[in-house]
């Protein structure tokens, strides 16, 4: 066993009988480590977490005791290959917001930032349902006031250039922002996830999307449980061959495609999604696609606008509803800057073959669908399927502009699909 040097000097101080505060340490033996938080259970663990995965993120196993660490300063864990990570415990975030707003690592796209951020290829990270990302969020809704997508705010875990990997048996509470961003990814599961972010005054928890992904393909969800303040799973910029499966979703907005099409004139896709078994408690839609109006106004994140694109191939099958606050299907392609309105007929970004259904339950209103498609690039080939299985409050409207034409079928044949990966 190899005693490492934090640990090695503080031994011979106790050896000396000098007492000082021990930091979080690593222990390694042969290619595993262990990772043990500090002695006072305040000090910043992010040095002992970041030695752990410079000693045994490359074939080997990082293990964490089972307990908190405190994180206190910018993580960045990249690279990585052949590791196993283990959190029988938890990663408590530090509260210092003047220090996370001036420190965060860049997401590279949109401009925000990270608090840690991850990535490698052929990465096991496993929580067994109890590894927790804590990240004292209340703090951020409360300095936040509800103002959207603030400056420095950071996304809790950033998984970025990760290929062949599984994240499972995770719990996320108290996001500051962002739960997840998954950015330049190929052949990821993430299974068995708890998501719950929820104020306890009156500041909203605003912000606090489930995951976002970018740039990334064959990417499944599966078994997630989201409870938030926004977005549960949003699907960005070139996000491709994306399965959701036996998932519950809390209020919040549902499943999301987009905001897309918010830099003026880049090119974006997001093509072959399927959401299936999802269960949605009084989430304003089942799932909804927004793109930027094709007018620019302002600058991104809160601004933007006249981007181009397609999302095609989009289905959301199988879904049990309760309770949705405004209707089932949506479609908007007049996102603006906070407060702008019109545009709607301008977005350029074109969206196809959509499908909503079989699904079953209610919603607490009397509209089944609001679609808004752009008059510059109407939505063909949208589909209901088996809508008269939904149970409203009255009346059945479905109302929509520029969408040609709007097919309504019953129960069609499929199998479950497979998820792309053979993950470790
Ligand atoms: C918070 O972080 C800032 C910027 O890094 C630093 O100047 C300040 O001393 C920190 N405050 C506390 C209480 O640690
Ligand atoms: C992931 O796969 C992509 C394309 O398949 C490749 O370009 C990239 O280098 C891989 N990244 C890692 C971290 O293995
Ligand atoms: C980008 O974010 C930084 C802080 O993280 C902020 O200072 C800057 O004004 C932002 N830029 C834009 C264009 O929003
Ligand atoms: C989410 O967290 C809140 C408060 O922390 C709790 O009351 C609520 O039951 C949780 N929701 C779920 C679905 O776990
Ligand atoms: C998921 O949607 C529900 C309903 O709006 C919301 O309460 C919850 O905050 C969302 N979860 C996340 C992580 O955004
Ligand atoms: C998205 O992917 C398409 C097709 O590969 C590519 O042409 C486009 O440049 C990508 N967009 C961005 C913003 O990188
Ligand atoms: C649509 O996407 C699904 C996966 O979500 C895929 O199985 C199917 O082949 C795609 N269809 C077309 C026409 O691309
Ligand atoms: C979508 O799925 C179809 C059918 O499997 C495939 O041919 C096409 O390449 C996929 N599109 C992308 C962007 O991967
Ligand atoms: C749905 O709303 C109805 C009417 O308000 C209420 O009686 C019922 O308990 C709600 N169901 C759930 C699961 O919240
Ligand atoms: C609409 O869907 C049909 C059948 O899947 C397909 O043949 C056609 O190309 C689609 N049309 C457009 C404009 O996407
Ligand atoms: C579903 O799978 C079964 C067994 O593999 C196969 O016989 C059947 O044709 C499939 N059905 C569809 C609609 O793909």
């Amino acid at each position: 066993m190899k005693l490492f040097p934090g640990l090695f000097f503080v031994s011979c101080l106790a050896l000396l009988g000098i007492r000082i505060v021990r930091a979080g340490s690593v222990t390694k033996l042969g290619s595993i480590c262990t990772v043990h938080p500090s002695a006072d259970g305040v000090s910043d663990d992010a040095p002992a977490i970041r030695q752990a995965f410079d000693l045994c993120g490359r074939d080997g196993i990082i293990k964490f005791d089972p307990a908190t660490f405190h994180v206190e300063s910018v993580l960045q864990t990249t690279g990585l290959r052949n590791v196993i990570i283990d959190l029988p415990g938890k990663f408590l975030w530090g509260t210092n917001i003047t220090y996370w707003r001036a420190n965060g690592l860049p997401l590279g796209y949109i401009n925000m930032t990270t608090a840690w951020m991850f990535g490698g290829d052929n990465i096991l990270f496993q929580g067994h349902g109890v590894g927790t990302f804590d990240g004292n969020g209340q703090l951020w809704y409360d300095f936040t006031q509800g103002v959207s997508n603030l400056p420095g705010r950071p996304i809790s875990f950033m998984i970025r250039n990760t290929n062949n990997s599984r994240f499972t048996g995770l719990r996320f509470v108290q996001s500051q922002f962002w739960t997840m961003a998954i950015k330049n990814s190929e052949d990821v599961l993430l299974d068995s996830i708890y998501i719950n972010s929820t104020s306890s005054s009156s500041a909203p928890a605003r912000n606090t999307d489930g995951v976002d992904t970018f740039f990334s393909n064959r990417i499944t969800f599966r078994k997630w449980t989201v409870t938030g303040g926004d977005d549960n799973i949003s699907l960005k910029a070139n996000s491709t061959n994306i399965l959701i499966q036996d998932s519950v979703f809390h209020g919040g907005l549902g499943v999301a495609i987009g905001s897309i099409g918010q830099y003026s004139g880049l090119y974006e896709r997001i093509e072959n999604v399927t959401a299936e078994r999802v269960v949605c408690l009084g989430t304003r839609y089942a799932a909804y696609i927004k793109t930027w109006t094709g007018i620019q106004q302002g600058f991104p994140p809160n601004g933007g606008g006249g981007g181009f694109g397609y999302a095609r191939n989009i289905t959301f099958r199988d879904f049990t509803l309760t309770n949705l606050t405004n209707s089932v299907a949506h479609i908007t392609q007049c996102t603006s800057f906070s407060g702008a309105t019109g545009g709607c007929d301008t977005s350029l970004f074109q969206i196809s073959d959509i499908t909503w259904g079989p699904m079953t339950g209610n919603v607490a209103t009397g509209t089944l669908a609001s679609m808004r498609c752009s008059g510059s690039a109407p939505c063909p080939n949208i589909t209901f399927v088996d809508f008269d299985k939904i149970a409203t409050a009255g009346s059945r409207k479905i109302s929509c502009s520029n969408v040609r034409p709007i097919f309504t079928k019953s129960r069609r044949e499929y199998n479950s699909s497979k998820d792309f990966q053979s993950s470790p």
